[in-house]
């Protein structure tokens, strides 16, 4: 492998979407090239300018208008951190309405490593989807982090969330795959 192997970091709407530099900093010590997309709602929690200076890259948060160049080389992995109850319930179920959840769901067909970090508290965690959602996201492959949803109402579990969890999962997964 000669080329810089790139990772789409995927940033949904949950309360530490703020500390996503954190990833990236990880990723950046780590060689990775890194690009951001972002959900729609996942967009107000970020400083866009912070993290674009710090990725070298555009925030994607909408599709791209036909013809236009695509802002983002391909990626070698997709990191989904922080994930939440929404984009999970509707990435394991096939919906592509938010360009994060369109490139998701086709990272799947193109045999793309991807892990993915919840961010979720436990009242949310405890609709009998959720756990459907995480199972099939297993057997499609997906590497599930470990964070344990915190108390509903309670400040979160910002102190135990674990943003490199999505390297060291991915990186067993990328060994003769990373040739971009
Ligand atoms: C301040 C704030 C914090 C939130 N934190 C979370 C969270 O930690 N986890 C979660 O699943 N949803 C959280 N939500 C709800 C999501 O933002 C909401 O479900 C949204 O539709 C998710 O959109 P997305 O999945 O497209 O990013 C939060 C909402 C707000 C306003």
């Amino acid at each position: 492998m000669t080329a810089q192997p790139f990772l789409y970091v995927v940033v949904c709407a949950a309360g530490i979407a703020g500390d996503a530099h954190k990833l990236i900093t990880a990723a950046h010590k780590q060689k990775w090239g890194v690009g951001v997309i972002a959900t729609p709602q996942g967009l107000g929690f970020l400083d866009a300018e912070a993290i674009e200076a710090q990725t070298g890259y555009p925030i994607r948060s909408a599709w791209r208008s036909p013809g236009d160049p695509r802002p983002l080389p391909p990626a070698d992995a997709v990191a989904v951190a922080p994930a939440t109850f929404n984009t999970i319930n509707k990435w394991a179920a096939g919906i592509a309405d938010t360009l994060a959840l369109g490139i998701l769901c086709e990272a799947y067909g193109m045999g793309i490593p991807t892990a993915v970090l919840p961010y979720v508290n436990a009242a949310m965690a405890a609709h009998p989807a959720y756990g459907r959602s995480l199972d099939q996201l297993r057997d499609m492959g997906v590497l599930v982090g470990s964070y344990e949803p915190h108390r509903p109402k309670a400040g979160g579990g910002a102190d135990r969330f674990r943003w490199e969890e999505a390297l060291e999962l991915l990186t067993p997964a990328l060994v003769g795959k990373t040739a971009n």
